[in-house]
């Protein structure tokens, strides 16, 4: 076997391997020639000639922009089942079985989609996602930092009323810059009154101490996290506790978080003690999936396969699989 046989030996085998996912946008999985067609067919302008120029950005500024226009290519339930049908199916290819995966109803009703629309065509595309490709999925709402606490909070009054089969969470993404975070302390506090899981974007284009307000607001998990370990007593405290990092190395680097794979802090956090899981965030944009993330993150900082066995046993324990679906889960990858 030549060098090349060994190494793509490797990654069919990573790539194979069963995988649960707890950190991906659905709006982030759109294919650039499903955004192209759906915006020809609305007339809806995308601002360039190769719909794949939008996945080009340097900040997470940009990057945003660019989910924005991606955003506005999405208008009928039909569109919204096939944003969510194409995400399992692309899932699927990537070896990912389980799913919690965000949408942000913020960039639609903007526009003008009521969320409803959205909600019917996300809903019926991941049944049939499951069905065709076998890719269970459960979403979770995500608001928009941005738009500070009273849209996040009339956002929670219609997840009160939506499928808890379903919708299983309550996140918030977007940029953390200029924002107090102690503000979003009421939507986590009333989600977790509604039995939603908790979770929120933090330490990633902020600073760790926007971590430390959403650990003391109560969240579940922390999305990114990146900069937790410059705060090491809530390090500490975060290790501790188990409280789950849902970690995006590649996403990191490149929307410009973290120079390097090689600089991130991934494998410090990971020898520290902390819950880290691997996730890809928004595939489509940054043109890889979460079998290419595990491939990377393997080679990077040289894991073996046990290594990224554990590595991805860290989302079954991560996720919000009741113990007995999460040991069933188990039973069902080492089968
Ligand atoms: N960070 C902030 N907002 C986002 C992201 C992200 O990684 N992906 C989609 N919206
Ligand atoms: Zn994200």
């Amino acid at each position: 076997m030549s060098v090349m046989e060994i190494r793509s030996a490797a990654d069919s085998r990573l790539r194979a391997m069963p995988k649960v996912e707890l950190h991906c946008h659905v709006e982030g999985t759109a294919r650039a020639s499903t955004v192209a067609e759906l915006a020809t067919r609305h007339g809806v302008p995308l601002g360039v000639d190769d719909p794949d120029d939008l996945y080009t950005y340097g900040s997470l500024a940009d990057f945003l922009n660019a989910f924005g226009v991606v955003c506005s290519a999405f208008v009928e339930p039909a569109d919204f089942h096939r944003l969510a049908y194409e995400a399992a199916e692309d899932a699927a290819a990537a070896g990912t079985r389980y799913r919690e995966m965000f949408f942000s109803p913020g960039f639609h009703l903007d526009r003008g989609v009521p969320f409803h629309v959205m909600w019917e065509g996300l809903a019926s595309g991941v049944a049939d996602g499951e069905t065709d490709h076998g890719v269970r999925t459960r979403l979770i709402l995500d608001v928009d930092k941005p738009k500070g606490i009273g849209p996040a909070m009339a956002l929670l009054e219609v997840a009160r009323t939506l499928d808890r089969d379903l919708l299983i969470g309550i996140g918030g993404d977007s940029t953390e810059r200029g924002l107090d975070h102690h503000i979003f302390e009421p939507l986590i506090a009333e989600a977790k009154n509604l039995g939603l899981k908790t979770c929120f974007h933090c330490g990633e284009d902020g600073p760790a101490e926007n971590i430390e307000i959403m650990v003391e607001a109560g969240v579940d998990r922390i999305d990114h996290g990146t900069r937790l370990l410059d705060l090491p007593d809530l390090a500490r405290r975060v290790i501790d506790a188990q409280i789950p990092l849902t970690s995006c190395p590649s996403s990191n680097v490149e929307i410009g978080i973290v120079e390097s794979l090689e600089s991130h802090p991934f494998d410090e956090q990971r020898v520290a003690g902390a819950l880290v899981t691997l996730n890809s965030d928004d595939p489509a944009f940054f043109r890889f999936d979460l079998a290419d993330e595990y491939e990377r993150i393997a080679a990077v900082f040289g894991y073996d396969h046990e290594a990224m066995v554990s590595i991805r046993d860290n989302a079954i324990d991560a996720s919000w699989l009741d113990d007995t679906d999460k040991a069933a889960l188990r039973a069902e990858f080492a089968g």
